[in-house]
């Protein structure tokens, strides 16, 4: 499949590979528009159906991961032009249909609809020179693709008020400190960790990752006492698999395991 808005590329050394997606659209600060996104949830359930993929890495580039919904194609909309095409709904959510982890590899700006999806994806690595905001405030609108949900999840409600409420930016430290980044890494090295992170992973058995994917996102929907006992029943679960012997038998021999179920 050729894209036109991202690239992508299968990285990774061992049995099971990581897809990498590059948005790319460097002239508008990786803008997401419509092409963009409909390329995107293309490529993310195309890696999410391969066999051969593990993990999907999402990034940007040295400037942008990406600065927000493209905001010349929304300006013309009116409030039924906008309900009637279901701006930033379908095309937007695609992301979260997928099953395998996506890691978000944030450099540079990472605003309104580019911090959305950074949040969407599974966790975030960050270079020391992101920016992350949610400034539609500025544009005399409100956040469109969950940052009015996601941000407080991650940040608390009294961050995410100050940052949605004056549009201020946060840097990669306090984006740590504040626990919407997983770690921070020099600008360089980001791709590389992010790759590694990635390759661990996918060295990993399947089921387990899949489920605890599954799992950490049903403890932002479910009761404690319902995710706890699906979580239980899951444990029960993988002890049906070949990858569960292969683990516990390459602890107690000490030896490294090989996993094969993906
Ligand atoms: N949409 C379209 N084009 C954008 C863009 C966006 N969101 N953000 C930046 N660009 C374009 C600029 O128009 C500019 O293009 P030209 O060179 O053709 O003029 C180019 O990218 C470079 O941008 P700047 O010259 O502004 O670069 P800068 O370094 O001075 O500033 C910036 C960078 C702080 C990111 C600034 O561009 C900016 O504030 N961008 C808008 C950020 C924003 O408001 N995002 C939210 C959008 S609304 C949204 O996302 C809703 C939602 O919830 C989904």
């Amino acid at each position: 499949m050729s894209y036109e808005c991202i690239l992508t590329e299968l990285r990774g050394s061992g049995e099971r590979k990581t897809g990498l997606i590059t948005l790319n659209r460097p002239k508008q600060l990786n803008a997401l528009n419509d092409q963009l996104m409909d390329e995107l949830g293309q490529a993310l359930l195309a890696f999410d159906a391969d066999e051969s993929v593990g993990c999907i890495v999402l990034t940007g580039s040295e400037r942008a991961f990406a600065a927000g919904a493209d905001i010349p194609t929304m300006a013309p909309h009116s409030f039924i032009s906008a309900f009637k095409s279901g701006l930033i709904s379908k095309n937007w959510e695609t992301i979260l249909q997928v099953r395998k982890p996506v890691i978000a590899a944030v450099a540079g700006f990472a605003l309104g609809g580019g911090c959305e999806l950074a949040m969407m994806c599974d966790f975030i690595i960050a270079a020391d020179t992101a920016k992350f905001g949610q400034p539609e405030i500025k544009l005399g609108i409100i956040p469109g693709a969950g940052g009015t949900q996601r941000l407080p999840r991650a940040v608390g409600k009294s961050k995410a008020m100050d940052m949605l409420l004056t549009a201020r930016m946060m840097d990669a430290a306090e984006a740590e400190r504040g626990g919407l980044v997983s770690r921070v890494v020099p600008a360089d090295q980001l791709l590389v960790e992010a790759l590694a992170a990635a390759d661990t992973i996918n060295a990993f058995s399947g089921p387990s990752v899949l489920l605890i994917k599954e799992l950490v996102n049903l403890a932002f929907q479910a009761p404690l006492k319902d995710g706890v006992a699906i979580e239980r029943r899951y444990f029960h679960a993988l002890f049906g698999t070949d990858d569960q012997r292969e683990g516990m038998d390459a602890f107690i021999n000490k030896r490294k395991p090989a996993f094969k179920q993906c």
